[in-house]
């Protein structure tokens, strides 16, 4: 049987711009996706657009354009993302799909059906731009009497007709649910505070709104309209076709194996998700991955500010895979971090250009020059030879395991221990001395090299795509011996094969571009 793995991003408010936040959640999604499906598994990775509620309406409003035509236009611009930053999504849900609101109006029925849903009135706070409710004790007041939320949002008083989500019920089985699945909530500090919150006590929540329109409605009363995160979260299961779970692709991807997301959105994810999904007699998903924030050249990175980073800028300014890199590379994935283009331009230019890149270029180009510009024969291996050899075939191993707890920076370092004992290797051989000394030696050096290469850039493909199909185009592996599969001795690299001719696959970022 094939091994499965469905992964998802948040779907993002079409009220805004896609900035950095974004391209991170969805980068994280897309190395794992490219992973695993290298790895040999049937994989789907969905993304998408949250496009009802309050916010998203007011936004229109603002910009004076009817929230159809608004959500279009917006919607687009994070499909235009998707292709800047190659995002290898199977499937791009928007909340106003058909399919969605299908499938939002049938767990609401199996919700009524269940009792889990009743009907009261909601009087308390509000604040739009997080959507959610908030109980007083959790708000500050300012100095100007206005009160906001733990995030920052400003609350609104709100009183109207409302259906009740029973999640107070649901306290003692969700702590069952986090004890008897360590492992639902990464990383492991984030489940502490979720426990924490839950052990608390939980609220009935509000699951409907009879203000504004802009929303599906409820089944049988039209007058309110369903909270948008009950609404947006359904959204995981619209995308393997729910309502239909007998056949197709539910039965075969649920529950999902994650959901990535960032950890301002954790308790939605973590807490009402499974509560809603668990009330509905569904399964719940197997992992909630909460990643910190990035901080701009060490501030906030607000819209008031005017500090928000584009990555389509950064992409136009370093690089694609370079952009990818850095973003994966440079915070442990979990932990907050700050984006400089000074550590950029570091990463850029010793990891990439000088370490990687240049092991790929001094090795190509002697074998251009010296062996005919073909595969090198093989020789006889040393004992060393076998040893650094065997630490790049074996990479594979520790990488899946890295991997499979969304720890990318580990990924990413063990790989470079390989790049750099490549790059020690080359010093310790100093194959241009052999060229003349023991120019069968050098052959069996150079071949080594190819190999450890070829190793290296089938594992930074996830990260790297474009770039590692470089290197490996320039090692004439062919397009499809370019899975996992074909790590290790069996599938070496062939004496004798034709190469091209080599070039840089990682330029230097020069100071004089600094300013550009
Ligand atoms: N629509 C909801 C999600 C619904 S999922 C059923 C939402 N949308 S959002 O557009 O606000 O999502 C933003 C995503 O980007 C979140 O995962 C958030 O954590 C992430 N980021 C927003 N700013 C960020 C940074 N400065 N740094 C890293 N990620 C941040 O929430």
């Amino acid at each position: 049987m094939t091994k499965r793995y469905y992964l998802t991003t948040p779907i993002y408010y079409v009220n805004d711009a896609p900035h950095i936040g974004h391209a991170y959640t969805t980068l994280a999604c897309d190395v794992l996706a490219r992973f695993k499906r290298l790895d040999g598994y049937d994989v789907k990775f969905l993304t998408g657009t949250d496009e009802h509620g309050q916010k998203v309406e007011k936004s229109a409003a603002d910009a004076g354009i009817d929230p159809k035509t608004f959500t279009d236009t917006v919607s687009q611009n994070f499909r235009d993302l998707c292709d800047v930053m190659n995002f290898s999504h199977d499937d791009f849900i928007r909340t106003t799909e058909d399919r969605h609101k299908l499938a939002v109006q049938e767990i609401w029925r199996r919700l009524i059906e269940r009792d889990e849903i009743y009907l009261d009135a909601y009087s308390g706070w509000y604040a739009v731009r997080d959507e959610a409710f908030y109980a007083e004790s959790e708000l500050t007041t300012g100095a100007d009497g206005k009160k906001t939320a733990p995030s920052g949002a400003e609350v609104e008083w709100v009183e109207e007709p409302s259906y009740f989500f029973r999640l107070s019920a649901w306290q003692d089985r969700l702590l069952k649910f986090y004890q008897d699945h360590p492992d639902f909530i990464l990383p492991k500090t984030r489940l502490n505070e979720v426990v924490s919150f839950v052990s608390g006590g939980l609220m009935d929540l509000s699951v409907s709104r009879t203000t504004f329109k802009w929303g599906v409605p409820v089944p049988g009363d039209d007058a309110h309209i369903m909270y948008v995160w009950l609404d947006a979260l359904t959204n995981y299961i619209t995308g393997v076709g729910f309502p239909e779970t007998e056949t197709g692709e539910y039965a075969k991807f649920w529950p999902a194996d994650l959901h990535m997301v960032g950890k301002d959105i954790l308790r939605f994810h973590a807490v009402y998700w499974p509560a809603f999904l668990m009330a509905a007699g569904l399964e719940p998903p197997k992992r909630v991955f909460a990643h910190g924030w990035w901080t701009n050249e060490g501030e906030k990175i607000s819209k008031s500010v005017g500090n928000v980073i584009d990555p389509i800028e950064l992409v136009e300014k370093y690089g694609l895979d370079p952009v990818r890199y850095f973003l994966l590379r440079e915070v442990p994935f979990g932990r907050d971090g700050d984006f400089s283009h000074q550590a950029m331009i570091n990463r850029m230019n010793s990891e990439l250009a000088n370490d990687y890149g240049n092991l790929a270029q001094r090795t190509l180009s002697m074998i251009a020059k010296n062996c005919d510009g073909k595969v090198p024969d093989r020789g006889n291996f040393t004992d060393a030879d076998m040893e650094f050899l065997n630490y790049n075939q074996n990479l594979i191993s520790g990488v899946r395991q890295d991997m499979d707890r969304q720890a990318f920076n580990e990924v990413l370092e063990n790989i470079w221990v390989g790049v750099r004992m490549s790059n020690g290797y080359v010093d310790a051989q100093a194959p241009w001395k052999l060229a003349k000394e023991d120019p069968a030696r050098m052959a069996t050096v150079l071949y080594v090299l190819a190999e450890a290469i070829r190793h290296l850039a089938l594992l930074t493909q996830p990260f790297m795509p474009e770039a590692s199909g470089k290197i490996l185009d320039q090692l004439s592996v062919a397009d499809n011996a370019r899975t996992f599969e074909y790590l290790g001795p069996d599938h070496a690299l062939e004496p004798g094969t034709p190469l091209p001719k080599p070039e840089g696959v990682f330029p230097r970022f020069l100071d004089s571009e600094k300013e550009s």
